[in-house]
């Protein structure tokens, strides 16, 4: 059976930067405390006309010409996020259409911050059976236009930005390469921890003038609880993915974590006991882009040249749900 491997990773973020500056301008909150809380500094928001179907296009046509492939030479597309730009269909058959295919399947993966770890399982099951061979693999959010950009807010706002990443597998024959094995994790029972109420059909009327004035369409979040739950379980998952392989700590090149906050991270780091060269972080650059966070962050490892043939790479990532998940991947 053939393994999955990354023949090429891209990335695209939104032009307009918006500074934590920029934030304090609208609310009330610092570049200190936003800093200091989560490491961010900056993050893309998107402009008028820019979609996440849009961002993953741009993403897309990145890791084409990198793999020197074109479109047509895909036949599976799996597009995670957890802010589509419609609510139905999902954003997959946008995306197909915007590449000009129209026989390819195009799924929809709804895990949130674990969503691209979910997929590559999803992604790495299909390839090593046969059923497809060059999968696009995309994690696109866009977060700013639904966010409570107020002061009541800010807790969740400065947090927050809009990308997309995507990766091409296909398979290799190559035994000692590729995704060793995805671990997949959920807790259903933390689900209003971290979540967006509506509009959704558990309530009738499904979206009312009543509902949108309490906000129910805003993420709220318990952040102590999501900091207390993600910097606990996303080491867990990195070692249940170390012990099934036989592998150790000292045997990671680089830790790939979904970037929820840099807080988040460094604790991650100090549970593992990781060096820092050991562990990638660029929130500070973008904040949390959900879904989209650990395949920008591939893309610019690589780019920085933090990852080469043969070195051991964990992804591990943590996010509403709560879901969880790692993948140990030999490169
Ligand atoms: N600017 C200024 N003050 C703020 C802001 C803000 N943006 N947000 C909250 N505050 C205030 C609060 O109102 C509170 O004021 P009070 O003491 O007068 O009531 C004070 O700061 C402290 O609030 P806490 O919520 O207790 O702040 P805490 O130290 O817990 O930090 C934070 C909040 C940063 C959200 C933290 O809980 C955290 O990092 N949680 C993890 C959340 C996270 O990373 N989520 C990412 C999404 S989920 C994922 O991807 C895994």
């Amino acid at each position: 059976m053939p393994r999955t491997e990354f023949i090429a990773t891209g990335f695209h973020v939104p032009a307009r930067v918006v500074t934590n500056d920029d934030l304090a301008r609208i609310m009330d909150t610092s570049d200190e405390w936003i800093v200091q809380r989560s490491g961010i500094k900056t993050r893309h928001w998107v402009s008028e006309g820019e979609t996440g179907v849009s961002l993953a296009f741009d993403a897309t046509r990145k890791a084409l010409a990198k793999a020197d492939l074109q479109a047509s030479d895909l036949d599976c597309i799996i597009f995670c996020t957890c802010t589509p730009d419609h609510f139905e269909p999902g954003n997959g058959v946008f995306l197909q259409c915007a590449l000009g295919l129209t026989d390819i399947p195009a799924v929809d993966v709804r895990n949130q911050c674990s969503g691209f770890v979910y997929g590559l399982s999803i992604a790495d099951a299909w390839i090593r059976t046969g059923q497809y061979k060059r999968v696009l693999l995309v994690g696109a959010e866009v977060h700013s236009r639904g966010l409570d950009k107020t002061t009541r807010g800010r807790d969740v706002a400065v947090l927050f930005g809009d990308g997309a990443g995507v990766a091409i597998l296909g398979p290799t024959e190559d035994s000692r390469r590729g995704v060793l094995s995805t671990h997949l994790f959920a807790d259903g029972r933390h689900a209003e921890k971290l979540w967006v109420d509506g509009p959704g059909l558990a309530h009738d009327p499904f979206v009312s003038h009543e509902l949108l004035d309490q906000g129910f369409h805003l993420p709220h979040m318990e952040g102590r609880d999501v900091f207390k739950f993600a910097s606990t379980l996303m080491p867990q998952s990195v070692h249940a993915a170390l012990r099934a392989n036989g592998l150790s700590i000292e045997d990671i090149k680089l830790l790939v974590p979904h970037q929820a906050n840099l807080r988040i991270i460094e604790m991650v780091a100090k549970g593992l006991c990781l060096r820092e060269d050991q562990v990638f972080a660029n929130i500070h650059k973008y904040g949390n882009t959900t879904a989209a966070s650990i395949p920008i962050a591939l893309d610019e490892a690589l780019d920085q040249g933090r990852l080469a043939r043969g070195d051991l790479v964990l992804l591990t990532s943590f996010g509403s749900g709560f879901t969880w998940a790692s993948a140990a991947i030999r490169w």
